[in-house]
């Protein structure tokens, strides 16, 4: 028997899974008894609403509730819900069910202050502090829906966000800490209003101390002043009754242009799958704790930092550094032992870093990592190098699970609360309940074992998963489930073993994952194309040893330009670290002559990134002029 209660060998998975694909209202309903409805759903699923059919129609819940309320009337008031863990600021704060319960009736207070009501859209553009935390479970609270905006992300980026949720309030903070820099967050958030069409009514700023910014007076309100004066006013807004089918938030992330796509969570569906997730999935139990490396900016962050722990009752741990450098590569370590943490969520990035720096593992040992369980991986594919090193340090399960922004919690992984399966390198394991998950040809046909193909999921997706986009049925429909009837597309390619494992090569459009961040390289490319001197460019993945991929442009000048090409590219690093971000890892232009293309004008995207890559290609039989590609590789040597 493990720590799961599983015996050793034995797996409920398979028959968990048939179960919930031959009788998905039965499974999911017996799932949504784990939560607690106001009025309990009219039909578990509806498939005449919504453009696929929407999940738990007519219950009436409130995800707030769900998170803090019900935990502190259930005796885990005095238990810590959240812990606050920042190597960046030399602090660790800890709250418990109740001192969070309080802030955040205080917050959600607040924000009706302001006239927030059910529905409204309010942005969070915030570091990794508690008050982020606070902020989306006041949001929740209230009916409010949330669009968090990661940090790392440029002012134009943040107002295109801006224009598109049109928040009645923003909520930010003096600055981000970064190691060895600070990030002046309210530069970004005054330039992102002014390029808005859409203007907030106000914006609450937390003043961190290690920086204090200007307030516009007006718009800006401090969010200590405003806290004090309601706590002391003992101000407590009460949970709004919501539909199930109500949104709960929109998290935008890259598309194939470059207008982020805005996600929509419901509070239904979401409730149930990433509840249902903590122990059959992570098999973490409440009461104990459990420790989310990601960033409140990503979809990881919000399932699984915020709301999975906090509705299983469990501790969580927030965690403001990095793998390295914050002092040094035992910070992961550190963090667990001193927190007792049962398993730990983050990318393979970050092991990939960790283990440039101590590829012994001295670290590990200098730590008590034995209530250390499991390990789990997302974000990008986990190379096995990467995994079999892990594995080798840590003596724990490393095990690769694979999800999207859009599906919210995991597509395919490996269930230990179920029972594990075997674990195979390279495969995120086995599709999750209610996921059926098929590789098809371009005719949708499913091809057999171990055949290439684009990876698919069968209609309806299982609850948690989007149901649209926000305000775009439209471009929901035409990116997702138009291209192969009947599926919802994942634009990842791979195939399934006999045995059932998915493997998840890659992405199908011109999105890129750079250190577990995703991003669009067409995107990329509208910046680029803004310079001046710029005629055409070509943005595509080059492989990184840390980050597994990072941007490279290629830019062919206009012709005519006199000013010396290294300077062009300065300015083109400088002008993509504008507009998109520091997290875009944008540092590689190189300007070339001209780009491969085929005869029907198509640049060669995929041949010029096996050339930069170092792997073997093949000339293109539709290129137009072959000696392009000798001048790409001439212009390569000693970039990458
Ligand atoms: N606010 C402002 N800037 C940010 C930021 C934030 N929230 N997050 C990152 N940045 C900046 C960084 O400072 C860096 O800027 P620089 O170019 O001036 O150095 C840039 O964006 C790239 O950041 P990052 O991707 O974090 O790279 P890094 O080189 O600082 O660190 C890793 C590399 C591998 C350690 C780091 O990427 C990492 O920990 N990744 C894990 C990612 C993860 O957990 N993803 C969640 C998916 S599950
Ligand atoms: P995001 O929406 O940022 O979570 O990125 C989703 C994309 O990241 C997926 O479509 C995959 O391309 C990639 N991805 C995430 N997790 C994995 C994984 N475990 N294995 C392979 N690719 C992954």
């Amino acid at each position: 028997m493990n720590a799961q209660g599983n015996v050793e060998g034995t797996s409920r998975y398979h028959e968990v899974h048939a179960r919930s694909l031959a009788d998905p209202e039965g499974f999911w309903a017996e799932a949504a008894k784990e939560i607690d409805w106001i009025e309990p759903p009219k039909k578990i699923f509806d498939a005449a609403q919504g453009t696929y059919g929407r999940w738990f129609g007519g219950g009436v819940v409130n995800t707030c509730y769900n998170a803090l309320d019900r935990h502190v009337e259930h005796g885990r008031a005095d238990q810590v819900a959240l812990i606050h863990d920042s190597p960046l600021t030399n602090s660790v704060a800890k709250f418990t069910y109740a001192e969070l319960l309080g802030e955040v009736q205080a917050l959600a207070a607040i924000m009706q202050d302001f006239g927030v009501a059910k529905g409204d859209r309010v942005i969070l553009y915030m570091p990794m502090v508690p008050e982020a935390v606070v902020a989306m479970l006041a949001c929740a609270r209230i009916g409010a829906v949330h669009s968090v905006v990661f940090g790392g992300f440029a002012a134009k980026e943040l107002a295109t966000r801006i224009d598109d949720a049109q928040p009645k309030l923003i909520l930010s903070a003096s600055c981000g800490i970064e190691p060895g820099r600070i990030v002046h967050y309210k530069p970004l958030l005054d330039e992102a209003i002014r390029l808005a069409g859409s203007k907030p009514k106000a914006c609450i700023v937390l003043q961190r101390p290690q920086h204090i910014c200007d307030l516009t007076p007006g718009r800006d309100y401090d969010w200590a002043s405003l806290r004090r004066k309601a706590m002391n006013e003992s101000k407590k807004a009460p949970c709004v009754p919501v539909a199930a089918t109500d949104p709960l938030y929109i998290l935008y992330t890259s598309g194939t242009t470059g207008i982020p796509k805005g996600v929509v969570r419901d509070n239904g569906g979401h409730l149930v799958a990433v509840k249902w997730s903590m122990f059959n999935l992570y098999g973490v139990k409440p009461g104990e704790v459990w420790w989310c490396g990601s960033d409140i900016g990503w979809v990881v962050g919000h399932s699984y930092i915020v709301y999975g722990p906090l509705l299983h009752g469990a501790t969580t741990v927030m965690y403001e550094g990095k793998p390295v450098g914050t002092p040094d590569a035992g910070a992961f370590w550190r963090v667990i032992s001193e927190h007792k943490a049962v398993a730990f969520f983050t990318a393979p990035t970050a092991f990939r870093a960790i283990r440039k720096d101590d590829p012994e593992g001295k670290f590990i040992r200098q730590y008590d990592l034995s209530r250390f369980r499991t390990l789990f991986l997302a974000g990008e594919r986990a190379d096995p190098p990467t995994v079999e090193w892990a594995e080798a340090q840590l003596k724990v399960p490393v095990i690769d699970h694979w999800w999207q922004t859009e599906t919210g919690w995991c597509i395919a992984g490996n269930p230990v609360g179920l029972g594990m399966l075997p674990v195979k390198h390279g495969s995120p394991t086995v599709p999750m309940p209610g996921y059926q998950v098929d590789v098809v040809d371009e005719a949708a046909k499913p091809v057999g074992p171990n055949t290439m193909g684009s990876i698919v999921i069968k209609l309806p997706m299982p609850p948690g998963c989007l149901p649209t986009l926000w305000n775009q049925d439209a471009r929901f429909k035409e990116a997702y489930l138009s291209e192969f009837l009947g599926y919802y597309k994942t634009s990842d390619a791979g195939y399934k073993d006999e045995d059932g494992y998915v493997f998840v090569m890659g992405r199908t459009d011109d999105i890129i994952n750079v250190a577990g961040h995703r991003l669009s390289t067409g995107g990329m490319e509208e910046i680029l194309a803004s310079h001046p001197d710029v005629a055409e460019c070509a943005v595509l993945g080059v492989k990184d040893a840390i980050k597994g991929e990072v941007p490279c442009g290629f830019l062919v000048l206009k012709a005519g330009v006199k000013r010396a090409p290294g300077e062009i590219e300065k300015e083109i690093v400088a002008l993509v670290r504008d507009k998109l971000g520091p997290v875009a890892a944008f540092k590689l232009a190189i300007t070339v002559g001209r780009l491969p293309k085929t005869r029907s004008g198509k640049i060669l995207r995929g041949t010029i990134k096996k050339i930069a890559d170092g792997e073997s290609w093949t000339m293109p039989a539709t290129i137009e002029d072959p000696k392009v590609l000798d001048e790409i590789g001439e212009a390569l040597k000693g970039r990458v």
